[in-house]
This record gives structure tokens, C-alpha cells and sequence, in this order.
């Protein structure tokens, strides 16, 4: 029951209010359970959620201020929060074992797929919750959070375990970029529907207990036909004949998208890129469409004048192929005035790295090959064990890392933002730009990162965002000491 697409008005997901704010410290409590949710006209679908809704609700922060969000977990199975582009300390990083246990398991010993206790309630000394502590010392940007759970954080996430976080400073606030209801924050994810209306996905182990990964013929990536901006499909945003500010984020497990704006003479509205991943450009870039990987995000200013009023402008996803080519629409309902603005200097904070302030060059491989008895995906020959560290960098050095890939590997590191220095042996392309958090390798392509190593010691990760190859091994530890 597909509906007509640019029907569904786009939802923003709420903002959600904090519980205290004394002491300078913004706590949040989040609560994660099953709901079910009417995406598609006429059926109910059953979701995993923070807070019942799919997205979770935005947490909108100021830099420096710390924020500490108290998880508590009605689901039928552990969960693990992952602040996604955060610059936070291990212990609230969200580490694939460290578990919020459901509270359905309070008193009985449970045990994961390879016989490890994952809940002794004779260990358990306070509640079941589980406080995550963000100090927020980092670049305004959009975050997100999501599941991150060893072997089943596809499959979680793909059941509506995502929600947004905003980061801003007065810097940023004074640079006049349109704002409030001019703001738009897009989460797009594809899904796929089984006809009741529940979400299909080809998990071995469909209660994501015991045995991980998907079957044989997704093991490449599970995509949907289903483009969801906000949780509803292909939705329509009103808007004034003005410029808006779209902070876009794909949270597809797997799809990837070139995104491009069109409007119904087919004429192509520049994509002004004001962001990548980790916070503002130096100065916006200009693109006529623009690529993007599962976890990326681009903060983008697209001008709505010009376009008559009743006019459609489209978002297209130049990489899909009938409904999966649409993502969502505008439609311009009047005129208005416009003071936003785009100044040349958008920030002067980009950390400049250069080569020769590298310690080490390190080569990393992130290929398929076997796990156990099925399908892997491996970084350097090795499937994820979390009794194995991988690379040890030491606090406060400057490294480049040398990836290399044989299929589209998104690659994403925890703690730090970073460079792209090169790619395929030749100069960054334009979306690489800034600060980035995730890189996208294209098939048999290498592509060079830089980066500093600050802030905390411990052990943290990196690993491929296409999220069914993360959990089917191409994922590593990285221990900062
Ligand atoms: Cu978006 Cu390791 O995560
Ligand atoms: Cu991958």
C-alpha cells in the first residue's frame, strides 16, 4: 500500500525538554520500547523507539555544556546508545558490550550468542538504567544517536532505533544562516514493508538474540524501496519563496544517494554546503548534486525564491531507480521576506593538519572475506573482537590513516573528526570538505584521512557505517593511551 509520494506533510521530529538543568548539566531520560506507528497509509507498523517515536525526539545542545541522558530499556532485547559523531569519553561511548539491560531481565542470568553472560543479576549493584555523560566540547553540528549493539545494531536501527542531536554555539547563531522554521532537520533512511505493514528485514536470528548477520543474498547491504524522511515516506514541506537551511543526515543502513534539487521546469537549485559531518565549512561550496554515504551529514542552504508559488521543488536521489529516485519534496506556498544570509568565512576553527605533523601512516584494508562459517566483512583480514586491540594511537598525535576498500565502505571513526587528504591518489573531491567523522571509499578506491587523537584516553572504534557490514565484522578497536 504505497502512498502517492509529496503527499504526507513532512514531520520534525519534537525536541526533547530536559528533565533538570542545574548545576550547568542538561539530564535527559530517554525510554526505549515498542510502539507501533501508521507510516503507510491504512497499517500499523511495529517499531523499536526512543521515546515512542521513529525518529526519537532531537536533543538540541549548546558547545561546552555538558548533557547526560539516562537510558532506560523496555525492549525485549540489550541495547547500546552510540552518540554518532560525538566527542566523548569511553565509558559513555556506547562500546558494542557495554548494554543497557531491559528491565523484563531483572532477575534471571542471560546469555549472548557464544554462551558469554551478558546480564548475572547477582553483578547488577544499582538499576537497570544506564546514565551517558557528553561533555560537548566540540564544533556545532548535527549528531545522531542510534543503536550500536554487538552483531544487531543493523537490524536495530533499522526498527527505529535513531534520533537526531543538534550542537550549536553563539558563533554560529550569529552568523544570520536561516534559523527556526527555516531550519530543517532530514533524517532520510530507506525501509522495506511486509505487506501487514511490519518492516522486513533478513536477519538470520529474527528475535536478534543468538546468531547474528542476514541471510546469503543481503549480505552486501539490506536497502529498502521505501524513502523515509523523518520516519514518513516521501513527505512535503511547505515552504516560503526563501532560503532554508536542510541539515541532512542519511540513516540507511546501506543505501547511498546523490542528492540534487529540481524543480518542476526542471531547473537545478544550487546545493549551497555550509557543513559536513563534524561542524560549519571555512566558506560554503556550491554543488549541482551531491553524494552521500549511510552516517554522513551535509548542512546545506537551498534558495527557495524564484520558484513560482504553488511550485514543487523535488529532492531526488540521482542513484534510485523509480520511487527509490524520489527522497521528498518542497512546495513553495507564498512569497516572504528573507534576511538569512550565507557569509563568505562561515568558520575560522578548521583544524589544518598537514603531513608532516604525522607520527605514523597506517594502512588499513576493509575487504570481505569469511566469519565463521558465513560471510564476513574484515579490516585488515580480521573480523571485530572486542578482546583484540587493533590500533593504538597514542593522545595527542597526529596520524594519517591510508584506507583502502574493494566495494562502497563507508568508514566512520569514533572520538575524532578528521581530514580527507586524497583520494584515489589525487586530490579530496568537493564533498570531502571539513570536518568529516565518516568517509566514503568507493569500490577499489583508497583514500587518505588525517587526524589528532585528543581529548580522552581509552578504547574507542572505527568501522564501516554500511551498518550490515559492521555487524558482520568490519569493525576495530582503537585504543587511545
Ligand atoms: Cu554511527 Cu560507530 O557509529
Ligand atoms: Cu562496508
Amino acid at each position: 500500500p504505497l502512498p502517492p509520494a509529496f503527499q504526507v506533510p513532512l514531520p520534525i521530529p519534537r525536541v526533547l525538554t530536559p528533565v533538570d538543568t542545574a548545576g550547568g548539566v542538561d539530564r535527559y531520560a530517554i525510554t526505549q520500547r515498542a510502539t507501533t506507528a501508521e507510516i503507510l497509509p491504512g497499517v500499523s507498523t511495529p517499531l523499536w523507539t526512543y521515546e515512542g517515536t521513529f525518529p526519537g525526539p532531537t536533543i538540541e545542545s549548546r558547545r561546552g555544556r555538558p548533557v547526560t541522558v539516562t537510558h532506560r530499556n523496555l525492549l525485549p532485547v540489550p541495547t547500546v546508545v552510540h552518540l554518532h559523531g560525538g566527542h566523548t569519553p569511553a565509558d559513555s561511548d556506547g562500546y558494542p558490550t557495554d548494554l543497557v539491560i531491559p528491565e523484563s531481565w531483572g532477575n534471571s542470568v542471560h546469555t549472548g550468542h557464544d554462551g558469554h553472560v551478558m546480564h548475572d543479576p547477582r553483578a547488577v549493584t544499582s538499576d537497570l538504567t544506564r546514565d551517558y555523560t557528553f561533555p560537548m566540547n566540540q564544533r556545532p553540528t548535527l549528531l545522531w544517536y542510534h543503536d550500536h549493539r554487538m552483531d544487531f545494531t543493523a537490524p536495530a536501527i533499522w526498527r527505529g532505533l535513531a534520533g537526531m542531536h543538534i550542537v550549536r554555539d553563539d558563533a554560529e547563531d550569529a552568523l544570520g544562516l536561516p534559523a527556526g522554521p527555516r531550519e530543517l532537520p532530514l533524517m532520510i533512511a530507506d525501509r522495506a514493508f511486509a505487506a501487514d505493514g511490519s518492516l522486513d528485514y533478513p536477519s538470520i536470528d529474527r528475535t536478534l538474540r543468538t546468531k547474528p548477520g542476514v541471510e546469503d543474498p543481503y549480505v552486501a547491504g539490506v536497502l529498502g524501496d521505501v524513502i523515509l524522511v523523518n520516519g514518513a515516506p516521501w513527505p512535503v514541506c511547505e515552504v516560503d519563496a526563501a532560503r532554508y537551511r536542510l541539515r541532512i543526515l542519511n540513516a540507511s543502513n546501506a543505501r547511498h544517494y546523490e542528492l540534487e534539487a529540481v524543480t518542476e521546469d526542471g531547473r537545478r537549485l544550487d546545493l549551497v554546503q555550509i557543513g559536513a559531518d563534524q561542524g560549519l565549512l571555512a566558506a560554503p561550496i556550491t554543488h549541482a548534486t551531491l553524494p552521500m554515504a549511510p552516517a554522513e551529514r551535509h548542512d546545506l542552504v537551498v534558495d527557495f525564491a524564484g520558484v513560482p508559488v504553488g511550485g514543487l521543488v523535488r529532492l531526488v536521489n540521482r542513484l534510485g531507480s523509480g520511487r527509490t529516485a524520489e527522497v521528498m519534496a518542497f512546495r513553495v506556498a507564498r512569497e516572504a521576506a528573507d534576511d538569512s544570509r550565507v557569509p563568505d568565512v562561515l568558520s575560522t576553527d578548521l583544524p589544518e593538519w598537514n603531513r608532516s605533523q604525522a607520527v605514523r601512516v597506517r594502512d588499513l584494508s576493509f575487504r570481505a572475506g569469511r566469519m565463521g562459517d558465513g560471510h564476513g566483512w574484515l579490516i585488515d583480514g580480521r573480523p571485530f573482537d572486542p578482546a583484540r586491540t587493533d590500533v593504538t594511537v597514542r593522545l595527542g598525535d597526529v596520524e594519517v590513516w591510508r584506507l583502502i576498500a574493494d566495494v562502497h565502505h563507508p568508514v566512520h571513526l569514533h572520538l575524532v573528526g578528521f581530514r580527507v587528504l586524497s583520494r584515489g591518489g589525487g586530490a579530496p573531491l568537493p564533498h570531502d570538505a571539513g570536518l568529516k567523522d565518516t568517509v566514503s571509499l568507493r569500490p577499489g578506491e583508497s583514500a587518505e584521512i588525517i587526524t589528532r587523537f585528543d581529548g580522552y584516553r581509552g578504547r574507542f572504534l572505527f568501522h564501516c557505517h554500511n551498518a550490515e557490514h559492521e555487524d558482520m565484522g568490519m569493525m576495530a578497536n582503537l585504543e587511545v593511551v
